[in-house]
């Protein structure tokens, strides 16, 4: 499905400016493009914090709460939670058998994680196997876009390799051939003669675009089945059937959003500012920002580029604050609790809308159990019917 978009965050709880620039802004872009999926990662928490009391319930809640203040749309977009949706664990499962430990072993955030939390033992066979819960989640939606950060990138290629093992491996019937041919004589005279001619140069010459257009026509077929569908996919490319399409990751870059210190907001830095952080504590949060240490006395003159809160007139300020935060520092024309004030406003401004959503859905906690409800039953039902077929390739039929 090139137009679905999934996505997923582990269930950290309420989030801050850093979320909400860097990944949500995003994602409300997308959601009014394409057929978009967001869900909570709730079973990825126990990959690094199997043994720490975290408060799921509320952390879930939060999430989803801040998600739909920051405007992402449960009537358009598909909000689930995963272990409501039961199938990624049994896709999971049957993914394991044809995953060579070697490409789980070798994925950076396996060895770069357990360097980061020391304190933890990571040398579980669930944190080895996270990435492939990843895939499944990913592979049960046939997601063809997931928008991630860098750090995320290595993992939807993992996705891709799986899929290309199990398309090889379950895709392959003994009788493809014949199955594939008689597929094409359903699709019409006509159809049937531009796919064979699409085919044709897509394994002479490579051409891309033909592979393009064969499955273009492919999608637009009404009268084959799912199945035939599948065989002619792969029957083009000179594979089997393709049951689990290979996604695209869409990278996020790096959140602009930049801490209270200057480096990326991030809770593990203790430099974010929340969605919910009342007046009081943007404003002392900003205030005590660090400046450029050039500037003792207000006749210092200072550099912008050596100061953090230049990184948010960046982002928050337009072309005259700008340039009156140059002006003003450079020439040590005001002092850095003048500088500050706009950005102060501004965040205020930004927060004030989303808080008042926040505090309406937070009155409303069934209404938000019901969007979650409602979401994970939709999404089973696409899971379900994906498992159906790769219950059938794999041949677990009774
Ligand atoms: N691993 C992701 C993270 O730590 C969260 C995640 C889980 C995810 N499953 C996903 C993201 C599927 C995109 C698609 O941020
Ligand atoms: Fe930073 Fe503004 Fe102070 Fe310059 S005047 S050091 S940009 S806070």
């Amino acid at each position: 499905m090139e137009n679905r978009v999934l996505s997923g965050m582990r269930p950290t709880g309420a989030l801050h400016l850093g979320h909400y620039h860097g990944v949500l802004k995003n994602w409300l872009t997308l959601q009014n493009e394409y057929d978009s999926y967001f869900f909570v990662a709730d079973w990825h928490a126990f990959t690094t914090h199997y043994s720490d009391k975290i408060d799921l319930a509320g952390n879930v809640s939060e999430m989803v709460v801040d998600w739909l203040a920051a405007g992402i749309n449960p009537n358009t977009s598909t909000i689930f939670v995963q272990s409501k949706v039961p199938e990624h664990a049994e896709l999971h499962l049957l993914l394991s058998m044809t995953t060579p430990l070697s490409w789980l072993e070798r994925v950076p955030s396996y060895k770069d994680q357990q360097e980061k939390l020391k304190t933890k033992d990571l040398g579980t066979y669930g944190f080895l196997g996270y990435p492939l819960l990843q895939s499944a989640d990913i592979l049960i939606y046939k997601a063809g876009l997931v928008p991630v950060g860098e750090d995320q990138v290595a993992h939807i290629e993992l996705t891709r390799e799986v899929a290309r093992r199990f398309n090889y491996v379950y895709g392959r019937e003994a009788d493809f051939e014949e199955k594939a041919e008689l597929a094409v004589t359903k699709m019409g005279k006509k159809q049937a003669k531009s796919y064979r001619s699409l085919r044709k140069s897509y394994q002479e010459t490579g051409d891309l675009e033909a592979l393009y257009k064969a499955q273009a026509l492919l999608r637009e077929q009404q009268n084959i089945t799912l199945g035939d569908r599948e065989r002619l996919l792969g029957y083009v490319e000179g594979v089997g059937r393709i049951i689990l399409p290979e996604p695209e990751s869409i990278l996020t870059k790096a959140s602009k959003m930049p801490g209270l210190d200057g480096q990326k907001m991030s809770k593990s830095y203790g430099n974010t500012i929340s969605l919910r952080d009342t007046s009081e504590e943007i404003e002392t949060k900003v205030k005590r920002m660090p400046t450029d240490p050039a500037r003792v006395k207000l006749t210092d003159a200072g550099d912008p580029k050596k100061c953090p809160v230049w990184q948010l007139h960046k982002i928050y300020s337009d072309a005259q604050t700008c340039d009156w935060v140059q002006d003003g520092c450079t020439y040590a024309k005001m002092g850095c609790i003048e500088c500050k004030q706009p950005i102060i406003d501004a965040i205020k401004e930004e927060l004030s809308p989303m808080q008042e959503r926040i505090a309406k859905y937070q009155s409303d906690p069934e209404l938000i159990k019901q969007i979650i409800h409602e979401g994970s039953e939709k999404a089973r039902g696409v899971a379900q019917e994906t498992m159906a077929e790769v219950r059938e390739a794999m041949g677990i039929v009774y």
